[in-house]
């Protein structure tokens, strides 16, 4: 079976024959290729199929093409780049103003072509939302991996050069950044999908019972042990064993399971029968492994056979570009769950959220869209309903702290006068003055309490004590 992964598709639209041939030999191992040789042949499979990018040969023998450009463009937004020969070279260019991506010359020069391609797919990688379907999955399963960054698309790319093959992947990077997402795409784009896939968070087992969790254990074995128990490696015989947050591990675990990933056998505890496993093992962690191994906590010879294939999570912060796409993933998500019909977010929350440094990563980003698609009552979320965090990002991370009290100073000052005055044109009529403001009153009454705020008279004796 392909892996799922999708690869930019290419339509080629020649008459010729050898120039279908050309494509074929220079483009077929990197690209998913169709071709027309007349403009309504490329028409029809440009409406049918997700087609990134068409080479448009200018000539066609029926019809003008100008005329093709200029549908294609209207039914999709797949990148065209005009393939003309020397004398049709004017309307290759003219094409280019009317919407072509850029033109190449027939004969072409190999080079020339792959390159202005390459450019051209990466132009709609970064136009588009490029989603890792998992469509044939379970719907538990389901869930698509989204994203455009480099950072992501490097991610992409990993999944599908290691998910057919047998080592044993490390997936590292910090909390919330998709590392068992990531665990069940290699998965679920191998050829083990079919079989389990089992995942045994380490850090949340108690320590006595890792063991018998992962190798099982045979009744008697020890006191609570009433019956038979199959262990994990066992329940994933023929598929893969997810092993998160690998770092928790005690040294003993350890040297059990670089044990079993070397003979590929296990014993359950208390028996006495080898058992053969066939499983790929991917482990996750959050911690800093390598530390661990020179500090003496985690065993080398264990993190060498675990970290035969790396994956780094990025974090969020490093790829902000993300945000907008999981944000639209997540309120689609939110949207079915809770029966809503929220359109997206204003600009000025768009700003926040990008901006924001999302130390939860994209689990904190999908707990902040659950919350703003439950609570908004409008169709795009505003700004004002962002959790305070966002709204007024702490000015401690990184921030000097002169200027951090200076800016609370220079805050309470503003806000002082700012209500002094509104209360001043309100002739002191509260009311009236938190209308002005958009405030409660009560909140007025608070605001009044805390800068001390009096009618003019009263109002420089309480100045003068305060400074
Ligand atoms: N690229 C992505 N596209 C869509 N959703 C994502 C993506 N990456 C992560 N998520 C979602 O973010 C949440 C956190 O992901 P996941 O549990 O895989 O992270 P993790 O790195 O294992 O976190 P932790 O270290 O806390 O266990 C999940 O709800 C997951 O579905
Ligand atoms: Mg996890």
């Amino acid at each position: 079976m392909e892996p799922e992964i999708i690869r930019p598709v290419i339509l080629a639209v020649d008459d010729e024959p050898s120039m279908g041939e050309s494509y074929k030999m220079l483009l077929e191992e990197k690209y998913s290729l169709f071709y027309a040789s007349t403009g309504h042949e490329a028409l029809e499979i440009v409406q049918k199929e997700p087609v990134n990018l068409v080479l448009l040969d200018v000539l066609l023998p029926d019809m003008d093409g100008m005329d093709i450009l200029r549908r294609i463009k209207e039914i999709s937004d797949a990148d065209v780049i005009m393939v003309s020969a020397v004398k049709t070279m004017r309307t290759a260019i003219q094409a280019v103003k009317l919407g072509a991506y850029d033109y190449v010359s027939k004969p072409f020069d190999i080079d020339d072509l792959l390159a202005t391609v390459g450019k051209a797919i990466e132009n709609q990688n970064l136009k588009k939302e490029i989603v890792y379907l998992k469509s044939s999955l379970p719907s538990a399963q389901g869930e698509r991996m989204v994203g455009s960054s480099e950072g992501i698309r490097r991610v992409f790319s990993l999944i599908s050069e290691v998910c057919n093959t047998q080592s044993t992947v490390l997936i590292t990077g910090e909390s919330g950044t998709g590392k068992e997402l990531i665990a069940r795409a290699v998965h679920f784009s191998g050829y083990r999908k079919d079989k389990p896939f089992v995942a045994v968070d380490c850090a949340t087992i108690p320590e006595n019972l890792v063991e018998s969790e992962l190798f099982g254990h045979e009744k008697g074995a020890f006191t609570d042990a009433t019956s038979q128990k199959i262990g994990k490696f066992e329940l994933a015989n023929g598929g893969t064993l997810f092993l998160d947050e690998i770092g928790n591990l005690h040294q003993d675990i350890q040297s059990k399971i670089l044990r079993v990933l070397e003979v590929r056998e296990i014993q359950r505890v208390g028996g006495t029968k080898t058992i053969k496993i066939d499983v790929r093992v991917i482990s996750a962690t959050n911690i800093d492994l390598k530390k661990a191994v020179k500090d003496g906590k985690f065993r080398q010879d264990l993190y060498y056979r675990l970290n035969v294939f790396p994956v780094y999570a990025p974090a969020l912060r490093e790829r902000k570009e993300d945000v907008p796409l999981l944000i639209n993933h997540f309120i689609s998500i939110y949207n079915r769950q809770f029966g809503k019909d929220i359109h997206g977010v204003s600009k000025e929350a768009m700003e926040l959220l990008v901006n924001y440094s999302w130390p939860g990563n994209i689990r904190e980003l999908r707990n902040v869209i659950e919350r703003l698609v439950v609570l908004s009552k409008e169709d795009i979320i505003s700004h004002k309903r962002l959790p305070l965090d966002i709204l007024f990002p702490d000015e401690d991370k990184g921030g000097d702290m002169d200027n951090k009290a200076l800016l609370k100073e220079a805050r309470y000052e503003f806000e002082k006068r700012f209500i002094l005055k509104v209360l001043e044109r309100a002739n002191w009529n509260q009311t009236k003055a938190a209308q002005l403001l958009g405030i409660h009153r009560n909140a007025l009454l608070q605001k009044i309490n805390i800068f001390k705020l009096r009618p003019f008279i009263d109002h420089a004796k309480s100045g003068q004590s305060k400074d």
